[in-house]
Order: C-alpha cells, then structure tokens, then sequence
C-alpha cells in the first residue's frame, strides 16, 4: 500500500489560504493513506481562547468538507488536525475521512505547553480505525513523548500510526525510530514548516517530516524548510508479525504483572 506525508507551511488565521496549498500538494497524487500536519488549517500559536473559539469547528464543518474533497481526489484516507468544537468544549483533534465519510475523530490527550489554556484534553483512549482492512493508530504531535500512547494503540492492533504533528521540540524524529522498532508498526510524522512569533510566543517549527518502517528504518524524511509530500509503498503484512525471531514474540513476551507501577 502507498502511505504518505503533506508537510506544510500555514499561514495563520488563513483557513482558505491554507486548503488551497493542501490542494495544490495533492494535485496528481494517488495513494492509500495520506497524513497532514497538526491544525493545518488554522496554525497553532493562539494568542487567546476568544481566537480559539473563532478558528474551531465542529465535525461537520469546513475541515470534513475539505478532507472529503481531498480523499475523493487522491482515492486516500485523509487524516489532518484541527481545532475541534464540541458543545462548550474545544480539542486539539485530528479528523479520519474516506471518500465521503467521517469515519471518527481523535482527540489529543497529551496536551503541550499553552495548548493547556486553549484545549480540553482527549477524553477517550486513542482507538484504531479500521479501514479497508487495514488498521491506523492515530496520536498528535506531542503524544509522542509517552510511549504508553503508542503501545496503546499497537495492543489494539494498530498496523500503522498516523501522527499529525506541529513540532517545535528536535527530538521525536529519532525517537519515532525507537517507538516503531519496539511495537512493530509503520508511523507517518506529518509535520509544518515555519515560524509563528505572535503574543509572548516565538516557534519555529522544525519540519523533517518522517516514514517510519516497523524496523525502525527512516523510509522517507523531508527536509527542515520546504513544503512538499513523499508517497512511499509499505507492506502492511511486516507490521501484523510480532516475532523479532523464532523465540521473541514482543508481544506474547511482555510481562505486564511487572509493569504495574
Ligand atoms: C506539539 O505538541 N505541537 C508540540
């Protein structure tokens, strides 16, 4: 199956200036799974809840719309990030759209920095999507840092973990690496390029977007200041075999009567 990343440049606030570059990546493109950034329609350094407010949206709005559109077009699953509205609630979220579907939403649960004055935290435990017999994992950006969240999702099954993220930190690259290796799965880090200075706040997003092979291997990585996309073709069945050799199943070996603290 062919897998891949959108890295982007937003422009902040631009919601239409911002799809409109998403388009124009994927113009020709065809694939099966394709990952966007983190609020790749709004930008991420807010500057007050009141802006938050005002750039979020609920599933049903601009976001769907576009996605739809997206995986009509390219015949993907499209999974990107946005700011999800929910009642009198907003979440940090990433939206998973096939053809015309809305086939669910994750919610981030490890919430980074002023993300905390501005979100609610994910309320569920990350779940697996199934589409097309294949299964995706999904986690944003800074979930990285624990390794509970994707060995969550790798217990439930997850063949491959789609991680939309606007990365400001230059560790999770290298990191990715560890984290596919010792649960077996593929990762698409599908991150933003650019610099954001508003409020007290100065980001530099660090770009080199990541395919991550279940061995660890670095399938593709882009560089630290361009836009652009990279399709890659996995093997899906290499993420479905737990066994390092004849005698190590990784996860049939786990001692979880150990691991209690
Ligand atoms: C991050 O979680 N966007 C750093």
């Amino acid at each position: 199956m062919k897998i891949g990343y959108v890295q982007t440049h937003p422009v902040f606030g631009a919601k239409e200036t911002n799809f409109e570059q998403v388009n124009g990546l994927l113009k020709g493109v065809k694939a099966d799974l394709l990952v966007l950034p983190e609020l790749f329609s709004t930008g991420y350094t807010f500057v007050s809840k009141t802006e938050v407010q005002s750039l979020s949206e609920e599933s049903d709005g601009s976001i769907f719309q576009f996605l739809k559109e997206q995986s009509q077009k390219t015949g993907a699953v499209l999974i990107g990030g946005f700011a999800e509205k929910d009642v009198d609630k907003i979440y940090n979220s990433a939206m998973i759209v096939y053809k015309k579907k809305n086939l669910g939403i994750y919610r981030k649960i490890h919430l980074y920095y002023k993300e905390k004055e501005w979100f609610s935290p994910g309320d569920k435990t990350p779940e697996v999507f199934k589409v097309n017999g294949i299964n995706i994992g999904v986690m944003i950006c800074f979930d990285w840092f624990f390794p509970e969240t994707i060995r969550t999702l790798a217990l439930q099954e997850a063949e491959i973990i789609a991680h939309p993220s606007n990365l400001v930190l230059p560790y999770c690259q290298k990191a990715m690496e560890t984290r596919c290796l010792v649960n077996r799965v593929y990762a698409i880090t599908s991150n933003r390029i650019g610099r954001e200075q508003r409020g007290e706040d100065d980001f530099t997003f660090t770009g080199g977007s990541q395919i991550t092979s279940y061995t660890g291997e670095i399938l593709s990585s882009s560089q630290k200041n361009n836009i652009g996309i990279a399709v890659v073709e996995i093997d899906i069945e290499k993420a479905r075999d737990k066994h390092l050799n004849l005698y190590n199943n990784i996860f049939e070996d786990r001692r979880p009567e150990f691991y209690k603290l």
